[in-house]
């Protein structure tokens, strides 16, 4: 059988997704306004799961109040959230997809807004090449633990509505990546400074949840290996070496975070950035890549290039059943941009559809016809 729908094992032995096709994360802005799920997100998580993907990776999650950086966010905060949790995981339940909710605090991106507080990060530093860029304060030692142990009860919170796991969103310029680059890591205290105190917040969050967690409980990590639009400071072999010790720490799988699976690297431009990350990290690991698989040939190449799973994004919007067309090898019957028609047929809620038309989404990401 073609290896894309030969069933997988993640580190955890006993967890076995039935294909090597994950839904990527994708921020929907369809929550309530007070982080707890709503119906239109609750449809839209039901509708992928029915997809057959073997796993469905939600929007970036808020783990706490001070790390909202969305409008109608998804948050798995605080208690308050168990509830509609609960039950949103128990209507996944019914199919066969491992279920993930990704897990982000926004750092410098945290919205002031949102949050009621100033924007935090690892350090405070400025990027004038943005324009209005408010600079982040620099977080005490107090506030990064306190972060950490927000992290583990997020995690053990997500674990106890009945989720099959989580995903650690480090890549796209969030918390995670702001300690792992030195543009804007600037301490000089154990948290910044060389690689191993830049990794040090990473290693400690992915290792105060895994202690948290049954041990099935999946853990997963998403990484930017190279520096992408405005943020700099990101190396691709300092990057390996964290992944390695991130499978060292506990985590179960690996998501490299592209925009195009068969880019070349930024370092090595002579090689396929994919394939550079895959012949590095730990043979262990299981390896998700997304970006721009939109065939089945795309993922077959993805796969010959070294991922163990495939992640679609955009596709899975517009294309209900996305793994039954790859399954039979069949073109998709809908390409971007799709018409708001065709999106909302599919049962694409408003506010995902307000999403799209956000400047910076529709400008870099071209869902849906103007
Ligand atoms: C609407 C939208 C929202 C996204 N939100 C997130 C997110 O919350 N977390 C994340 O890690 N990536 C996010 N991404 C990036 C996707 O996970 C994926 O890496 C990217 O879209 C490339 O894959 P694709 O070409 O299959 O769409 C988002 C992408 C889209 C299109």
């Amino acid at each position: 059988m073609n290896k894309l729908f030969s069933e997988i094992k993640l580190r955890n032995a006993s967890q076995t997704l039935k294909n090597a096709i994950a839904v990527a994360p994708m921020t929907t802005s369809q929550s309530n306004p007070d982080g707890t799920v709503s119906e239109a997100e609750a449809a839209w998580l039901e509708r992928l799961a029915a997809d057959d993907y073997g796993m469905v990776i939600t929007c970036a999650s808020a783990i706490s109040k001070q790390s909202i950086a969305f409008h109608n966010q998804l948050s798995v905060g605080d208690d308050s959230k168990l509830p509609g949790l609960t039950q949103l995981a128990q209507r996944l339940k019914g199919y066969k997809a491992k279920t993930i909710i990704q897990l982000c605090h926004g750092g410098s991106r945290a919205t002031p807004e949102l949050t009621g507080s100033p924007a935090y990060s690892a350090s405070s530093y400025s990027m004038p090449q943005i324009q209005d860029f408010v600079s982040p304060l620099a977080l005490s030692i107090a506030q990064i633990k306190d972060i950490i142990n927000d992290f583990a009860a997020a995690c053990e919170r997500v674990a106890k509505a009945g989720f099959d796991g989580i995903e650690f969103h480090g890549a796209n310029g969030y918390l995670f990546t702001q300690f792992i680059s030195t543009m804007t890591n600037l301490r000089d205290d154990e948290y910044g400074g060389n690689l191993v105190n830049r990794a040090r917040f990473s290693r400690e969050v992915v290792r105060a949840c895994r202690s948290r967690v049954p041990a099935d409980f999946i853990l997963g990590f998403r990484m930017s290996f190279e520096s992408m639009g405005m943020e700099t400071g990101l190396d691709m072999d300092e990057n390996i070496q964290i992944s390695n010790w991130l499978a060292e720490d506990g985590i179960d799988y690996l998501h490299v975070s592209h925009l195009q699976y068969d880019s070349p690297s930024i370092k090595y431009p002579d090689q396929i950035a994919l394939q550079y990350i895959s012949t590095r990290i730990d043979k262990d690991l299981p390896l998700i890549c997304a970006g721009g698989i939109t065939t089945f040939e795309d993922a077959n190449k993805a796969l010959e290039y070294g991922a163990d799973i495939v992640a679609i994004g955009r596709a899975a919007i517009g294309n209900v059943n996305l793994p039954g067309y790859f399954a039979q090898n069949e073109e998709l019957p809908f390409t971007m941009p799709y018409s708001e028609n065709h999106l909302r047929e599919i049962g694409i809620g408003e506010d995902f559809l307000n999403y799209f038309r956000l400047p910076f989404i529709k400008a870099n990401l071209k869902i849906m016809k103007e």
